[in-house]
C-alpha cells in the first residue's frame, strides 16, 4: 500500500500574491475548475478577510467545486475565522486554514507577543475554526526559522484543540533541503499519527521544490504548491515539478502517490499563464516552452535513435501534444464543441455560442488555428463579467509622419460613442481616447504583448495591468487579435470592465453622460 501525498494548491491565494497576478472572480472560477480536473486534493481559494472580492470569489468557487476540498485562509483572529467559515458555507467539502507566526523574529517584531500568548491565540483560533468544520489546518508561519521545542509545544496544543493538518512553512525560503528534511523528520516522529504534516516552501534560494521533496521523504504527507511556481516574492514550490519528480523518480518515491492526473498539467499551466499574464521562463522545468525542445544536433540525432537518450519524461505525460492543426473556417459547431471537450473545456450553451462566434471571426482571418489559439480564446475572451463597455471599432491614423492618433468607437448602455484622440504613440492615443469616452482615467502599470502559436499571422495576445480612477488595486485585461492595436484596445477595455465589475453596484455611475 502506498501513502497518499495530498496536493494542496495555493495558486489562488499565495500565487495571487505574486506582483501583477491579481485575478477577478470569473478568472478564479475558471482556474479552480481546472485545478479540480487536474486532481488537486485541496484548493486554497483565497483569504476571505482580505477584501469583499476575495470573500465573494471563495463563495462562488464553493458553488462549482464538488470533488476537491475548498480551503479559506485566516489569521488567528476571530473576525478572519468567522469570515473564512462564512465564505465556505456552500462548499461540499471545506477546510479552514489558520496561521500565526512562531519564529522569535516574527513574534518579537511583528506580533509583539510572548510565546505563551501565541500558543493561546493559536488554540483559540483552531477551536473557533472547529465550530465551522472538522477539517482545520494550522500553520506555524516562519517555521523554517522557529525553534524546534517551541514548534513541538504549539503543535501539541493545536492538535489538542482539534487541528487535523499541521503545516510547516519555510516562509522566507531559508532552509536547505537536508535541514528541511531533518526538521520534518523530527516533527513527524513527535506528532506520529495524531495529524498530517504538511510543508509550504518558498523559493527565495531556488530550493522550494527540493525542500518539498526532502520533506516528503521524511514524512510530510501534504505539499502546498502553486501552478508555474507563482507566489509571494520568488514564488512557491511548483506543483508540476513536485508531481513529475515523484512520478519520474518512482524508484525513490516508490512508497507514495498523488491523485494528480499529469496529463492536465500543461493545460493548467497554460490557463494560469493566460489569465495572470505571467509566462513561465522558457527554460522552466516541465512547462517552459523549451522543456521538451531539443536544439543541438547531437541531441536530435540521439532522440531520433531512441527517445530516452535525452528525455526522462514524455511530453504526452504532461498533456503536451504537439500543437495539432485543428479546425478551419469550414468547421462546424459540432467539430468545434468536440475539440473544446478534448481540450478539457466545459462551456455552458451560451458560452459555447459566444466562443463559436469568436472562433468563426478568427478563422476568417487566420488560416491555421492551433490548440493554443483555442485555449487562449477561451481563457481570455470568454467571460461572464458584465461588458459595460464594448469595443465596436478602431481606426489608426498613419503615424509615420504626423502625430499618432486613434478613433475609437465603443458601445455603452445601448449607445454607440465615437471619439478620437492623440498620444505619444499609437497605444497611448488609443488608451487616452478610451479614458475620455468612458470617463474613467486609467494609469497603465504594465503592458505585454506576445504571439500565441506560430506563423506570421499568429494571434497577438496583449495583457495590461491598469489602475483606474486612482484605485490602488491594478486590474488585468486581456486582448486577443491578429492585429496588435486591436488586441491592445480590447485588453484595456477588458481591464475597465473588470474594474467596474468589482465596484459595489451603487458606485457604477454612468460616466458617459454628457459625452
Ligand atoms: O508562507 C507562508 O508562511 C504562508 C502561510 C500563510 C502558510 O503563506
Ligand atoms: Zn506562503
Amino acid at each position: 500500500m502506498k501513502d497518499r501525498v495530498y496536493i494542496f494548491d495555493t495558486t489562488l491565494r499565495d500565487g495571487e500574491q505574486s506582483p501583477g497576478a491579481s485575478m477577478n472572480t470569473e478568472e478564479k472560477i475558471k482556474i479552480a475548475s481546472q485545478l479540480q480536473r487536474l486532481g488537486v486534493d485541496i484548493i486554497e481559494a483565497g483569504f476571505a478577510a482580505a477584501s469583499p472580492g476575495d470573500f465573494d470569489a471563495i463563495k462562488r468557487i464553493c458553488e462549482v467545486v464538488d470533488r476537491s476540498v475548498v480551503c479559506s485562509l485566516s489569521r488567528a483572529v476571530e473576525r478572519d475565522i468567522v469570515l473564512a467559515g462564512e465564505s465556505l458555507q456552500g462548499a461540499r467539502r471545506k477546510r479552514i486554514h489558520t496561521f500565526i507566526a512562531t519564529s522569535p523574529i516574527h513574534m518579537e517584531h511583528k506580533l509583539k507577543m510572548k510565546p505563551d500568548e501565541v500558543v493561546r491565540r493559536a488554540v483559540d483560533a483552531v477551536k473557533l475554526a472547529k465550530s465551522f468544520t472538522d477539517d482545520v489546518e494550522f500553520s506555524c508561519e516562519d517555521a523554517g526559522r522557529s525553534e524546534i521545542p517551541f514548534l513541538k509545544e504549539i503543535l501539541d496544543a493545536v492538535i489538542e484543540a482539534g487541528a487535523t493538518t499541521l503545516n510547516i512553512p519555510d516562509t522566507v525560503g531559508y532552509r536547505l533541503p537536508q535541514e528541511m528534511g531533518a526538521l520534518i523528520k523530527e516533527l513527524h516522529e513527535h506528532v506520529g499519527e495524531r495529524a498530517i504534516i504538511s510543508v509550504h516552501c518558498h523559493n527565495d534560494l531556488g530550493l522550494a521544490v527540493a525542500n518539498s521533496l526532502f520533506s516528503v521523504m521524511n514524512g510530510a504527507r501534504q505539499v502546498e504548491c502553486t501552478i508555474n511556481g507563482l507566489g509571494e516574492r520568488a514564488g512557491n514550490a511548483a506543483l508540476e515539478e513536485i508531481v513529475m519528480a515523484m512520478k519520474t523518480r518512482y524508484d525513490v518515491f516508490y512508497n507514495v502517490e498523488t491523485g494528480i492526473n499529469t496529463k492536465e498539467i500543461y493545460p493548467t499551466s497554460r490557463l494560469v499563464s493566460a489569465i495572470t499574464g505571467i509566462e513561465p521562463q522558457p527554460n522552466k522545468a516541465i512547462v517552459g516552452k523549451n522543456a521538451f525542445a531539443h536544439e543541438s544536433g547531437i541531441h536530435q540525432d540521439g532522440m531520433l535513435k531512441c527517445q530516452e537518450t535525452y528525455e526522462i519524461m514524455r511530453a504526452e505525460d504532461i498533456g503536451l501534444e504537439h500543437n495539432r492543426l485543428v479546425l478551419g473556417k469550414h468547421s462546424g459547431r459540432h467539430a468545434f464543441k468536440e475539440r473544446l471537450e478534448e481540450l478539457g473545456f466545459e462551456l455552458t450553451k451560451e458560452e459555447l455560442e459566444k466562443a463559436f462566434e469568436r472562433f468563426k471571426t478568427l478563422a476568417d482571418k487566420k488560416k491555421e488555428i492551433f490548440d493554443d489559439d483555442i485555449r487562449m480564446l477561451i481563457a481570455s475572451e470568454i467571460t461572464n463579467i458584465p461588458q459595460a463597455f464594448e469595443l465596436v471599432g478602431l481606426q489608426i491614423a498613419d503615424c509615420s509622419a504626423g502625430v499618432p492618433s486613434a478613433a475609437v468607437t465603443i458601445r455603452h448602455s445601448e449607445r454607440t460613442i465615437t471619439d478620437a484622440g492623440i498620444g505619444d504613440g499609437t497605444i497611448d492615443a488609443i488608451f487616452k481616447t478610451i479614458d475620455r469616452i468612458s470617463g474613467h482615467a486609467g494609469v497603465l502599470k504594465d503592458y505585454r504583448v506576445e504571439a500565441v502559436s506560430q506563423g506570421k499571422d499568429a494571434l497577438a495576445k496583449v495583457v495590461v495591468n491598469v489602475q483606474f480612477d486612482g484605485s490602488k488595486t491594478a486590474v488585468i485585461g486581456h486582448g486577443l487579435s491578429i492585429d496588435t492595436m486591436l488586441a491592445s484596445a480590447k485588453a484595456y477595455i477588458g481591464a475597465l470592465n473588470s474594474y467596474l465589475s468589482m465596484l459595489p453596484s451603487d458606485c457604477k455611475i454612468d460616466s458617459c453622460e454628457g459625452v
